[in-house]
């Protein structure tokens, strides 16, 4: 067994380290007030390769491992998780699937552009009706021959404005249920594809999330992916990857948020001494130092099993259920350490409190993961 990382691990690691601190560090207290997406620094990202990084080189993608990743989101996330869920959704949703399941014509035309950020990625899965129980699509699109017509309402979607090609997983025989569902790429500004109005979040405000409607919008047969009744195994099998992903973003806002609470304690004095020294503070320090640490093996094995070629589901679900607790716990102890400081905006971890909530709920909420992971180990 061995705990190392490459020296192109750490390079990567050290990238998005500083990219975060550069590029995503300035503004990001008034872009999460704004509720403004990081457009610049998105298109920065793509140029330095971070938006399609384990895509085939074939088609513009960095051909890189799942730990390079997962390294590379905890950078950015500790700084900023608005700029990490757009990086998330583009690289593991939209690039990953693409690239396992699209076909030639549909990675030229599509995937090329996406891995480098030229265009942005959006993975439509949820309706008003069908979050958890993703299998009850609503949303229809019916065979006309050359096309598909497609029909519904899709929630809660991430990029939903900034896209410029979406993932729409959509019914197209309701008998077959979910062997009747299929995904089909989508691009932006075709007639009858309306744009809902932005959502006003929590947290994670600095990315956008809309709802998205679609009226009788043509969609050509050549952006099915994947054979006929492909469409909700396509989307399980591209989560469980995404989890991964969403696991490391809650990997990152916990050590972010760590990072500032230790430094905070050791500066900040009480009762003649630095707070680090009072032992109950001390404690909390010593309680998120470890739980980021069981979280990071957790993540970093799921990341492994995938570069593996092994079944990563249960493991991503772990790491993903159990990062994610660990994010809200340890962002609500550093606001406790930092007293009332810890309530304001400038010292970031109020911030990292309300962005890390998000991670029990996307991608399939934490009871979502334990539904996955109890079923996995009575299977076994
Ligand atoms: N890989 C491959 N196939 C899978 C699979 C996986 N990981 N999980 C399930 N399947 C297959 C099953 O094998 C089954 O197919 P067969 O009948 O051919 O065997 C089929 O899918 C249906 O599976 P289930 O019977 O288990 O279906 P279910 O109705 O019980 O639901 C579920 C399973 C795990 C709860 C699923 O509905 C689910 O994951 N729900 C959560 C949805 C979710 O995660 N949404 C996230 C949206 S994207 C997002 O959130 C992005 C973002 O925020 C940034
Ligand atoms: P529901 O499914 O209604 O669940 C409500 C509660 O009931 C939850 O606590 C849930 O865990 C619980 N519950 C439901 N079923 C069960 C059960 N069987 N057993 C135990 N408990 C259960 N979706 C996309 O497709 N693409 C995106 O890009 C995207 N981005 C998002 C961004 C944001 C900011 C948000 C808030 C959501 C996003 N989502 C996206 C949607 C997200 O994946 C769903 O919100 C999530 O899957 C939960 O679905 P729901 O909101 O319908 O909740």
């Amino acid at each position: 067994m061995d705990f190392k990382l490459t020296e192109e691990h750490i390079m990567i690691r050290d990238a998005a380290r500083d990219f975060a601190k550069n590029e995503l560090l300035p503004g990001v207290i008034e872009r999460d007030e704004k509720q403004e997406f990081p457009s610049e620094q998105i298109k920065k990202m793509g140029e330095l390769g971070f938006l399609g990084m384990m895509a085939s080189p074939e088609f513009g993608g960095g051909g890189m491992d799942t730990i390079s990743y997962i390294l590379a989101m905890e950078e950015i996330s500790k700084i900023d998780a608005s700029a990490s869920v757009v990086m998330s959704v583009n690289n593991s949703l939209v690039c990953w699937g693409l690239d396992t399941y699209g076909n030639q014509e549909q990675k030229e035309k599509y995937l090329t552009k996406l891995t480098t950020g030229e265009k942005l990625g959006a993975f439509c899965l949820s309706e008003p009706e069908a979050g958890s129980d993703a299998t009850s699509q609503r949303t229809t699109a019916i065979d006309k021959g050359d096309h598909y017509l497609l029909n519904g309402t899709k929630n809660w979607i991430t990029n939903g404005n900034s896209a410029d090609y979406y993932i729409v997983i959509a019914q197209t025989d309701r008998e077959k249920k979910h062997k009747g569902i299929n995904a089909f790429i989508v691009e932006k500004g075709v007639e009858g594809f309306e744009i809902g109005p932005k959502e006003q979040k929590m947290g994670i405000r600095g990315s956008d999330t809309h709802s998205l409607n679609f009226n009788d919008v043509k969609v050509p047969k050549e952006n099915r992916i994947g054979e006929d009744g492909f469409g909700f195994k396509f989307a399980m099998k591209t989560l469980s990857g995404g989890r991964i992903g969403i696991a490391a973003q809650a990997l990152g806002i916990a050590s972010g948020a760590y990072e500032l609470a230790l430094d905070y304690s050791k500066q900040r004095k009480a009762f003649g001494t630095e707070i680090c020294n009072h032992q109950a503070i001390a404690f909390k320090l010593a309680d998120m130092y470890t739980s980021i640490e069981a979280s990071r093996h957790l993540v970093m094995k799921a990341a492994w099993e995938k570069d593996q070629g092994a079944n990563y589901d249960l493991t991503g679900a772990m790491a993903k259920v159990y990062a994610s607790k660990t994010a809200m716990d340890v962002t609500t102890e550093a606001v406790q350490v930092h007293g009332g400081n810890g309530y304001v905006k400038e010292y970031h971890v109020e911030r990292l409190m309300r962005d890390a909530k998000i991670t029990q709920i996307y991608e399939g909420t934490s009871e979502i993961q334990k539904i996955v992971i109890s079923r996995g180990i009575l299977k076994d």
